[in-house]
């Protein structure tokens, strides 16, 4: 039987969201509430270890510490700056009865029972799993450096008004189409064995974003499985909405 030690990052800043994103309404409960229930209900999750920001910990304790506590979750601090220096934190809480850790970004909070069934089945015979989703749009490389402003606005208006007219429009040159038939996205949770994960960290996971690019760095190879396309992370403000029905939809079936 696994014995799975979750680790939720939940110390960002949410700068792209523009307030805390973790503590606004989803369906009647916190978004983080919503990410934590997602995990609390499986057999094969033992221990839940929620990392919160380290420079507002005691407000963050106090507003979910009780409702965390009654889903057996525990919190500890994360770290400052990058998400890496959370999960690194949090690792060191890890029971040594685990077998197994996976990550997931408390910001993810459309966590589905079939691709928890899918890293875990994954993880019981590799040693690190990431699950993605493939690209659907074509992608563009482009060349910011020489991005430029379309004129938009009124030259005349502005000149009599004293103010533009319009907001800027920035084009900037596409330099490639990029094949996208063996990119992938990375998506949370990645499920380790628990030392895999301990000794990539051990070594520090500077520059990275997610926690398989730390153990990739450690010279394992990790394994990507099918993500879920409905599994987004909440980044900018219209995510929540989209998140809020991603919910309605996933308790409605
Ligand atoms: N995270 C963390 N510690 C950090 C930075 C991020 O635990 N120092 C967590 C976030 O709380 C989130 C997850 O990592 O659950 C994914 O990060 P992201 O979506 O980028 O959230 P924020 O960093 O909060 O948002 P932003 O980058 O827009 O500030
Ligand atoms: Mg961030």
């Amino acid at each position: 039987m696994m014995f799975v030690s979750v680790i939720l990052p939940a110390a960002g800043a949410s700068t792209r969201f523009g307030g805390d994103k973790l503590a606004r309404d989803l369906g009647g409960r916190p978004l983080l509430v919503r990410t934590v229930e997602a995990l609390s209900r499986r057999a094969e999750v033992r221990q839940i270890i929620v990392a919160g920001p380290p420079d507002s910990f005691e407000t963050f304790a106090a507003r979910f510490g009780p409702v965390l506590g009654f889903h057996g979750a525990e919190l500890v601090q994360g770290g400052r700056e990058d998400r890496w220096q959370s999960v690194s934190l949090a690792l060191a809480h890890v029971s040594p009865d685990a077998t197994h850790v996976a990550v997931h970004d408390a910001a993810r909070p459309c966590l589905s029972d079939g691709l928890l069934d899918r890293v875990f089945e994954a993880a019981a015979s590799l040693e690190a799993v990431v699950p993605c989703v493939e690209v659907t749009s074509t992608v563009k490389e482009i060349d910011p450096a020489a991005a430029a402003d379309v004129a938009e606005g009124d030259a005349l208006v502005d000149s009599i008004l004293g103010g533009e007219t319009a907001p800027v429009l920035e084009a900037a040159p596409v330099v490639r189409t990029v094949p996208r038939d063996t990119l992938r996205l990375a998506q949370t949770p990645q499920v380790f064995a628990r030392d895999v994960l301990v000794s990539a960290y051990a070594r520090g996971g500077e520059g990275t974003t997610d926690d398989a690019s730390v153990v990739q760095q450690s010279g394992r190879v990790v394994h990507a499985v099918p993500g879920d396309p409905l599994n987004i992370k909440v980044t900018r403000p219209d995510d929540l909405r989209l998140a809020a029905a991603i919910l309605r939809d996933m308790a409605s079936v």
